[in-house]
């Protein structure tokens, strides 16, 4: 199977008033064409550094990022982002908001299919009769939902989201999670999810990549098998609450509480 993003021996450090603060150390991750990859590691370890390399709005100090088989060099418009906060425009409509990139990235979309388009993701993502609403009209699970279709609407190769849920309440982001793999049935995406939520990575990727502290490496990889759509009870199956446990003892040791040593005992 071929890759369509491969990050390989990836090393950066920023440089700061303190001197240089090395945060990336033999980055080595690869996503094959319609995977979804969730990075999981500790705080301030580097995982929105990775994000910012795959987009090519940063270059890394050693190491390469390739992606669909280029070197990436520069900013590139086949990746969609979305964040923790999203950031929509209080003076344009849900509508405009999530036809903002279209402006911005060069499409053969007409006016009026991009706006067939708009309205078929805000509908996919059930945001339906909210098209011509502000952003402060809507609640947080609501803008993210948006924010995720203006990420959507250029169809990128690679969506990257940066702990999208992060912000909402446990029942909005169990809501959001099934959203996203119907969205990905009807929009395929490579995807890329950095998140601190265990739970989330084993129901929305099919595999998780755990960074060690900083400066990170790719501590250790779990394959998430996974047979026809995942339902909220798949993450209470034995199998499910095994992945959990691996990966918590992974984060341990990440955030230095215990060594592989400890845990072999
Ligand atoms: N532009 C910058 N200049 C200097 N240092 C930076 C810069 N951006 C990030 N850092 C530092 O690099 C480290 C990694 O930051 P990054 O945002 O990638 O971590 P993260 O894993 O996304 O953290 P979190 O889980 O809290 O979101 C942090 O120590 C941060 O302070
Ligand atoms: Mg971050």
């Amino acid at each position: 199977m071929t890759n369509l993003i491969d990050i390989k021996g990836v090393r950066h450090a920023y440089q700061t008033e303190d001197g240089p603060l090395p945060v990336l150390d033999g980055l080595e991750i690869s996503v094959h064409e319609g995977g979804f990859v969730a990075v999981v590691g500790p705080s301030g370890c580097g995982k929105s550094t990775l994000t910012r390399l795959i987009a090519g709005l940063m270059k890394p100090d050693h190491g390469e990022v390739w992606l669909h088989g280029e070197r990436v060099r520069g900013p590139r418009s086949t990746v969609g982002m979305a964040f923790q906060n999203p950031v929509l425009l209080e003076w344009r409509t849900i509508l405009k908001n999530v036809l903002l990139p279209l402006e911005i990235v060069p499409t053969k979309l007409t006016k009026k299919q991009a706006e067939e388009r708009a309205r078929f993701l805000l509908s996919l993502v059930g945001l339906e009769g909210f098209e011509d609403k502000r952003p402060s009209e809507l609640s947080g699970g609501m803008r993210q939902r948006a924010s995720l279709c203006r990420a959507l609407i250029h169809q990128p190769e690679v969506l990257i989201l940066d702990e999208p849920f992060g912000a909402l309440d446990a029942f909005t982001r169990e809501d959001l999670w099934q959203t996203m793999h119907r969205v990905k049935e009807r929009e395929p995406f490579t995807g890329v999810l950095i998140t601190h939520d265990l739970r989330e990575s084993i129901f929305l990727a099919d595999q998780v990549v755990v960074l060690s502290g900083r400066p990170a490496r790719t501590q250790y990889v779990l394959d998430v098998p996974s047979s026809g759509p995942r339902t909220l009870d798949d993450l209470y199956t034995p199998a499910a609450v095994e992945q959990l446990a691996i990966l918590r003892e992974q984060i341990q040791i990440a955030q230095g509480r215990a060594t592989p040593e400890d845990t072999a005992a």
